[in-house]
């Protein structure tokens, strides 16, 4: 059972997304750290900047978490991401083999995508107010419409159909634990969690960067959260989000 996240849940039907809906009530409403807004369908679900999220009505997780860590300096940001990357990870490891997490915070199985993250921070001087962590996890949906280059769901995987509720609180004992080594100090913790899941850390893989296309191998993520990518003449480049493409994977079907 959740210790802490969970502890008020709010579950809709449809909404056009649980971040915009969580995002203004919390404010409105008082909500505690940890309170939940989950949906069935979201008539606009929000991708990463620019894209939309796509999720088959009542087949998948499709959450937001309220967090307020205001103890975390703005500089160490990127901490939340992994902390909630590490908690689906762990949630995904009881069902399936071979889950990593693809920088910043994707969800991958082999070459594919069961999970997607949208962190939305507000800031208030040098701390972070609060974030809306919006998690869409592909639980039983078969077919995907969207342009989205390689999705999959648990069901595809395995064969096999779940109860999204039940996976919804396991991932939030997994976020419980995750943000409890944070909150207690224990970062080293959560980044060598984090960099030991890197998908294609150390493997010779092929990227584009604005300078073109190149071969490189990932030794991991900066503390601001950049990716670190040493190219095939030794040098090692630093990318924000959206920066670099993987070739492997961000353009597969
Ligand atoms: C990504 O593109 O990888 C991020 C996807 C995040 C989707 C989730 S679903 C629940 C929450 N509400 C939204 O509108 N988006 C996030």
């Amino acid at each position: 059972m959740s210790l802490f996240f969970g502890n008020k849940i709010i579950k809709l039907q449809s909404i056009d997304s649980t971040n915009n809906y969580a995002t203004a009530r919390m404010y409105a409403e008082d909500w505690q750290e940890g309170t939940v807004v989950q949906a069935d369908f979201q008539s606009n679900g929000k991708g990463q900047p620019g894209n939309h999220w796509e999720s088959e009505d009542g087949q998948n997780l499709l959450c937001s978490i309220i967090l307020k860590p205001c103890f975390l300096p703005i500089r160490d940001q990127f901490l939340i991401s992994k902390v909630l990357s590490l908690s689906v990870l762990s949630l995904l490891e009881a069902y399936i083999p071979e889950v990593m997490i693809k920088w910043p915070n994707d969800i991958y199985v082999g070459q594919k995508k069961i999970s997607g993250i949208l962190i939305e921070n507000s800031i208030l001087g040098n701390k972070i107010e609060y974030s809306t962590a919006g998690i869409g996890l592909n639980i039983n949906q078969l077919i995907f419409q969207s342009k989205a280059p390689n999705p999959v769901s648990l069901s595809l995987l395995t064969g096999q159909s779940y109860p999204v509720d039940t996976l919804l609180k396991e991932l939030l004992d997994w976020i419980d634990h995750w943000y409890l080594v944070l909150k207690s100090g224990k970062s080293k913790k959560i980044d060598l969690a984090y960099e030991d899941r890197l998908y294609q850390k150390g493997i010779l893989a092929q990227y584009r960067d604005t300078s073109g296309e190149y071969w490189g191998r990932i030794l991991g993520v900066n503390p601001i959260g950049q990716l670190k990518i040493e190219d095939n003449m030794g040098k090692t480049r630093e990318y924000h989000f959206k920066e670099v493409c993987f070739l492997s994977s961000d353009t597969a079907k």
